[in-house]
Order: C-alpha cells, then structure tokens, then sequence
C-alpha cells in the first residue's frame, strides 16, 4: 500500500480554511485501500479520522493519527424499471455534481439539496438538509465498512437512524462504520416538494418542475450564503433548537417575530438565525478573523488569519447570550474534530 504522509497539510479539508496538519494522512481511492490503510492503523494502533471535503468540520490544528480522506469514486444505476431507479453514489463523488449529473438524467428527488458543499459520503452523517427536504428521505441503504467485523455491510435507512441534522454516523454506536456509498431512491417523475416559504415565494406563480426547483435552490444559495471558496465558512453553525410546544408558544407571546418551523413529533423549530441577529451579532469581526456573516447571523466565516480557538470562543460568546435573553442551549452544527465541545 501507499505509505501515509506524516504531518500532511489538510487545511484544504476543513470547511473554514483553518491551519490544520494530519499527523498521518492518506487520500482513499478505492475499497482495497480502505481496507489497506485500517491495517495500516491498527497496526499501529492510532486513530482513525474520516474526512470527505472537510466542508462541514472545525478541526484541532494538529489531527491524531491517521486521517483518511474519502474519495472513492463512482455513480451507477443499480435498477430502473422505467419510473423508480435505484443509483449507487460512491462516498468520494461531489454531492452537487451528483445532484446535476442525476437532474441531467431525469433521475429526480434531489433539487431541494443542490449546491450543499460536500461529499456523497459525508452527506448522511448530518443527514443534509434544505428548503423543506431532508436526504433520508431518498436514501434505501448506506454501504458501509464495519471496523468491528471487518466487513463490508449494508445498513438500510432504518439503520441509521436519521434526524433533524443527526444519525448513527455521528453517535457512538455508529463511530465503527466508515462510510463507502449510498444508495438512493430516484424518480422520473418526482412530486415536486415546495413547502419552505423562500422557495414557493421564488417560483412564483410560472409553472414549475425539477428543473425549475433545482435553478431557484441555487439562485437562493448563491444570493444568501457565501461561497466557502471565497469566504471559508461551515455553512449554518448552529442547528435551529427544537423546543416542545408550550414553549415555542410562550416564546411567540415574547418574540412574535421570531420564525417557527414545524418539527417531528410535538416539537416546534426556532429560528437561531433570527435569535442571533436580535442579539446583533450578524456582521460582527471577533477574535480577529473571525467573524458572522453579513447576510446571515447562522454563519460564522473566517475573514483570513482565524484559528479553531477563536472559533469555539466566538461560538461560547454566542451560544451564552442566546442562553441568557431566551433560556435556550443553541447546539454546534458541524462536526469538531480533535476539539472539545463548546
Ligand atoms: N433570519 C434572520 N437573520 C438572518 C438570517 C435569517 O432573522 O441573518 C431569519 C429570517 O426570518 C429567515 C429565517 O431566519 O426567514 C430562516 O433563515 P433561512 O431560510 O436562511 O434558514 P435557516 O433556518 O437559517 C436552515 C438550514 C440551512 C438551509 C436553510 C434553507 C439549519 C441549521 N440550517 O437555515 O442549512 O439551507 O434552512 O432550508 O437547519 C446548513 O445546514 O449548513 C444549512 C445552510
């Protein structure tokens, strides 16, 4: 096998540009070297870090151990009987280039999510989400490799228990797979799902399909969030807390601007955006390069020179005084790597 590089740069695989090495690193390109490079560990008995793009990471400046960066490639449909397919993404493909290289095919159910930064592989782990669509709801399987078994495994999406920004993949119980491809349910004619206000009020009263969703998601990214290639950012920091309903009603009482979002089971979503940017945070330079974005209090973005430190403490500043005005826990979104929690 390729010898791992010792003390490799990574900080192209961390979503906020932030200074990072890995002290051992190797870039995967296929299911043998998956299986190589595990060997190689626990031969050695180091860590394992699984990084796809890093898109949705804050990282430690120094990674332990071994960091393996995704990027097995491949998309082939496994089944189509005319209407229904069944594609298979390998974890290394590009999550948008996916989405367009299936809307380009007439393969549909995906428009919602274009343009999210990332990997195929790492998009179930948060369970991506937006504009009123979550990907567990086109996922049949996840192909795995299970590093307690040492084998190669199919979870179905019952499995993995997906949630609200959450699954198996992020929790203890699930550290030991390391995810190779998902499978996901396709159609040639998908029910167009246009339930999120900002997408309805886009399309207008023009008829629309797929393709038009697919334009207006787009068109929306690109006018309300930065492009992590210029302004290196995370995406939404925070997840947008769910509160049960008595609470979500007492808060409308106190903050009746304050947007709420239907959630599962008798919970009601808020708005952490909204929260953030009544505490005037939006647009604000902390800790030096870092900073929230102008256009969206959800995004943190590092102007330049910005370290992990100061991206946990702007984060602890923020989630203390949301804590103190609505008495409610703002949890981190992306993953920490190497980094306690704030
Ligand atoms: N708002 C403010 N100030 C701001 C920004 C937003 O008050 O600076 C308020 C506005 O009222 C706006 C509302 O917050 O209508 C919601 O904003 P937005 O539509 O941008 O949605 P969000 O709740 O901030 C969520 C997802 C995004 C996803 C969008 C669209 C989470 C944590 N974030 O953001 O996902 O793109 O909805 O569906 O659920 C991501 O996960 O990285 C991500 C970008």
């Amino acid at each position: 096998m390729v010898s791992p590089e010792s003390m490799a740069d990574i900080a192209h695989l961390n979503g906020m540009r932030l200074p990072a090495r890995g002290e051992h690193f190797l870039r995967i390109d296929s299911e043998s070297a998956l299986v190589d490079a595990l060997s190689w560990a626990a031969d050695r008995d180091v860590a394992i870090t699984v990084l796809g793009e890093g898109s949705n990471t804050v990282m430690h400046p120094l990674v332990q151990g071994l960091v393996l960066e995704m990027a097995i490639p491949g998309l082939k449909v496994m089944d189509d009987d005319g209407t229904r397919l069944l594609v298979r993404a390998a974890a290394g493909e590009n999550w948008h280039s996916f989405v367009l290289w299936a809307a380009e095919r007439g393969f549909h159910g995906l428009e919602n999510l274009a343009l999210i930064p990332g990997t195929v592989g790492a998009a179930p782990v948060q369970n991506i989400g937006a504009y009123g669509f979550e990907l567990a709801s086109r996922v049949r399987s996840v192909y795995c490799y299970d590093r307690v078994l040492e084998e190669f495994k199919t979870l179905s999406a019952a499995d993995c228990h997906f949630g609200y920004r959450d699954s198996i993949f992020k929790r203890t119980d699930g550290a030991h797979y390391i995810i190779v491809a998902v499978d996901f349910e396709l159609d040639r004619n998908a029910i167009p799902v246009v339930t999120y206000p900002e997408l309805k009020q886009a399309l207008g009263q023009r008829p629309y399909g797929a393709v038009e969703i697919l334009e207006e998601v787009v068109n929306l990214r690109r006018a309300k969030l930065p492009d992590p290639a210029n302004l290196p950012n995370v995406g939404s920091f925070f997840k947008n807390p769910a509160v049960p309903l008595p609470v979500a009603e007492s808060m409308k009482v106190n903050w009746p601007l304050m947007p709420q979002y239907p959630s599962a089971g008798e919970t009601v979503k808020l708005s952490a955006a909204w929260m953030i940017d009544y505490l005037g945070w939006r647009d604000a330079t902390h800790e030096g390069a870092i900073g929230i974005y102008r256009d969206h209090a959800l995004i943190m973005v590092n102007h330049g020179a910005g370290s992990a430190a100061g991206v946990l403490n702007l984060a602890t500043k923020i989630m203390q005084s949301v804590e103190n005005e609505f008495q409610i826990a703002l949890e981190i979104e992306p993953s920490l790597i190497g980094l306690p929690a704030a």
